[in-house]
C-alpha cells in the first residue's frame, strides 16, 4: 500500500454498500486524502471494493479496522443501528467522522455522541447531504435573505420507488428519506419542533407518508415520504418556501422558481453539482482547519431525530405529538 503524501489526510470508510461506494468512488479521486482501509462484514461488498481497488486494505470488522489503521478520520455509511458504536470508537481513537445520515435511530443516542465529541474535542460531521446542495443552498439563502419576507410554511417531498421496503426493511421511510425533508425543514425555519401529526397509507414500509410539524416560531411544515413508486417512475423532489411577500420552489429537475416583488424569476439548476463531493470537500477542509465551522453539528441532527421521533409516535398512536422543549 502507498504511503500517504504527507499533505494527503488518511481516510477510513466503514459500510461498502450502495452509498460506501459513491464516498468510496469520490475518494479515491481526490488527490488530497488516501483511502487508508475501508471495513464491512459482508464478504461480497469487500471483494466488489478488492475488485476495483487493489491497493486498500479491507476489514470485516469496523471496530478492528480503528485499532489497526493510523488515520484521520473515518467515514460511516452503514446501516444506522451500528453508527452510534462504531463514531463512539473512532471518538475514542481522536479520529474525525463523517456520519451518515440518519446519525442514529434515536436523538438519545444522538445526544451521547454529541456529548462524547464535544469532551474530546473532535469533529463529527452529520452527513445530511442536502445541505452540500448547491441547489438547496440557494433555495435557503433566498428564504433567509428577506425577500420573501418572514417564513411562514415549509413544504418538502421525496419519493422514492417501492424496492426500498425491501432493501430497507429495517429503517422506517421517517428515518431513512423522511429525514432529509426534517432537516431542510429546520435548516429553512431555523427553530425547533414544537408538534408533530403523521398519516400513514398502510401500516408497512411500502406507503405514503405524510406528516404536518409546526415549529416554535410558528412555522407550519408539511412534508410527504412515498416508497411507491416503480423504479425510475418517481417525480422530482421539491421544496416550497412561503414567506409574508413571496415564495420559493426547488424541482430538482427543472430548477428554481421565485416569487417575489411583484415578478416571477427562473433560477436554473446549478451545473454539474454534485452534493456528495462538496459534503467531502467541507469534511476535509474542516479537518484540516479547526477554525472553521461546520456547516452543521449534531445538535441540529439530534432536533431533527426528536421530530422523527413525533412522527413515529403519531403514526402509532393516531395523534397528534407536542414535543417538550
Ligand atoms: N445521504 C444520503 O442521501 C444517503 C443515501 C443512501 C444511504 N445513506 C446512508 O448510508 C448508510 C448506508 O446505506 P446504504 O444504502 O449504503 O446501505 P447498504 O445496505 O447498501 O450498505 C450497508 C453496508 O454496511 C455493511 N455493514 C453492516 N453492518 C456493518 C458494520 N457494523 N460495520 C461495517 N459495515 C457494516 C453492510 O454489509 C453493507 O455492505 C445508511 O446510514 C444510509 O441511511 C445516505
Amino acid at each position: 500500500m502507498a504511503a500517504a503524501a504527507p499533505s494527503q489526510l488518511r481516510i477510513l470508510l466503514a459500510g461498502a454498500g450502495a452509498f460506501g461506494q459513491e464516498h468510496l468512488r469520490r475518494l479515491v479521486e481526490r488527490p488530497d486524502v488516501r483511502v487508508a482501509a475501508v471495513a464491512d462484514p459482508c464478504s461480497m461488498a469487500l471483494d466488489a471494493v478488492r475488485q476495483r481497488h487493489n491497493s486498500i486494505t479491507c476489514f470485516e470488522d469496523p471496530q478492528q479496522m480503528l485499532d489497526q489503521t493510523p488515520a484521520d478520520a473515518v467515514i460511516v455509511a452503514t446501516p444506522a443501528a451500528s453508527h452510534a458504536a462504531i463514531t463512539l470508537h473512532a471518538i475514542a481513537r481522536s479520529l474525525g467522522v463523517l456520519l451518515e445520515k440518519p446519525v442514529t435511530l434515536g436523538p438519545a443516542e444522538a445526544e451521547g455522541l454529541a456529548r462524547a465529541a464535544a469532551d474530546a474535542g473532535t469533529l463529527v460531521l452529520p452527513g445530511h447531504v442536502l445541505r452540500f446542495s448547491r441547489d438547496h443552498r440557494k433555495l435557503v439563502e433566498i428564504a433567509a435573505s428577506g425577500i420573501l419576507g418572514r417564513v411562514l410554511h415549509v413544504r418538502s417531498r421525496r419519493y422514492r420507488d417501492d424496492a426500498h421496503a425491501v432493501r430497507y426493511r429495517d429503517i422506517d421511510p421517517v428515518l431513512m428519506t423522511m429525514i432529509h425533508d426534517i432537516d431542510i425543514a429546520l435548516w429553512i425555519a431555523r427553530s425547533p419542533f414544537r408538534s408533530a401529526r403523521a398519516w400513514r397509507s398502510t401500516g408497512g414500509f411500502r406507503s405514503l407518508t405524510a406528516v404536518t410539524a409546526v415549529t416554535e416560531s410558528g412555522v407550519t411544515c408539511e412534508l410527504q415520504t412515498a416508497w411507491t413508486f416503480s423504479p425510475g417512475e418517481a417525480p422530482p423532489d421539491r421544496v416550497e418556501v412561503v414567506g409574508e411577500n413571496g415564495g420559493i420552489e426547488l424541482d430538482t429537475s427543472h430548477g428554481l422558481v421565485l416569487h417575489a416583488e411583484g415578478r416571477r424569476s427562473l433560477i436554473p439548476l446549478a451545473m454539474d453539482d454534485d452534493a456528495l463531493a462538496n459534503e467531502q470537500d467541507h469534511f476535509f477542509a474542516c479537518l484540516r482547519d479547526r477554525n472553521q465551522v461546520p456547516a452543521l453539528n449534531l445538535r441540529d441532527a439530534v432536533a431533527g431525530l426528536r421530530l422523527a421521533g413525533a412522527v413515529c409516535g403519531s403514526l402509532r398512536d393516531s395523534r397528534e405529538v407536542r414535543l417538550d422543549v
